[in-house]
């Protein structure tokens, strides 16, 4: 018996080659971070989505800087960050915040976004955001273009209207939503939830 199934021209998915430059885009939708860290007395904050979960015992993440961000170094010298997760209304100040550079301007006195004290490290939450994950670096890798810096979550708060074991995604409240970066400009909100049979 053969399990191969002939597709005829015409038949299912037109498929375009996507170039390799944009094949990460297949990878999206993520939710988009505002990284904080704070280095001699100095707090910083850019945005960041190449973030991904890698280990659940220790819980370990994963995070792509390039070493152009001013923050890259800051991470690797203080060892410490949060990855802060912002709701729908904070897409033009994020957005700010992956555009411009510390080594140029105060974000943080820019976007007139709010500090709070880290629980556990040095580095401050943004106290607008949804959500907080505290980390330390374990390990940094540099495979390619972006140093991949590998932390381990010390610590995480999230809004208790927004997650309660899984992101909520309440459609009668934007506010409470993360927004995910799809490439560019474009970012996508999460449509409504779905549970597996
Ligand atoms: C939506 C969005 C996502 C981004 N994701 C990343 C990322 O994952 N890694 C990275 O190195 N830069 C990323 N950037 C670019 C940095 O945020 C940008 O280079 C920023 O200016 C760096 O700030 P800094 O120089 O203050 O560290 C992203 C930008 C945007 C707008």
């Amino acid at each position: 018996m053969s399990y191969l199934r002939v597709i005829e021209p015409g038949e299912g998915y037109v498929k375009q080659e996507v170039p390799l430059s944009q094949a990460h885009r297949l990878l999206s939708a993520r939710p988009t971070c505002l990284l904080t860290v704070r280095y001699k007395g100095r707090v910083n904050v850019m945005t960041i989505a190449w973030v991904c979960p890698i280990s659940l015992e220790p819980p370990l993440v994963a995070m792509a800087l390039h070493p152009a961000a001013y923050t890259h170094d800051m991470l690797k010298k203080s060892g410490e960050a949060v990855l802060n997760i912002p709701g729908r209304p904070l897409l033009e100040q994020t957005y700010q915040c992956g555009t411009l550079s510390g080594a140029d301007e105060d974000k943080i006195a820019l976007t007139k976004l709010s500090l709070e004290a880290g629980r556990r490290v040095e580095a401050p939450w943004i106290a607008e955001c949804l959500a907080h994950l505290e980390c330390g670096i374990v390990d940094i890798l540099t495979p390619g273009d972006h140093s991949l810096f590998i932390a381990e979550v010390v610590g995480a708060w999230a809004e208790e209207e927004a997650f309660a074991e899984v992101w909520l995604a309440p459609q009668d409240n934007e506010e409470l939503l993360p927004f995910y970066h799809l490439g560019g400009k474009q970012f996508g909100l999460l449509g409504r939830t779905l549970s597996a049979p």
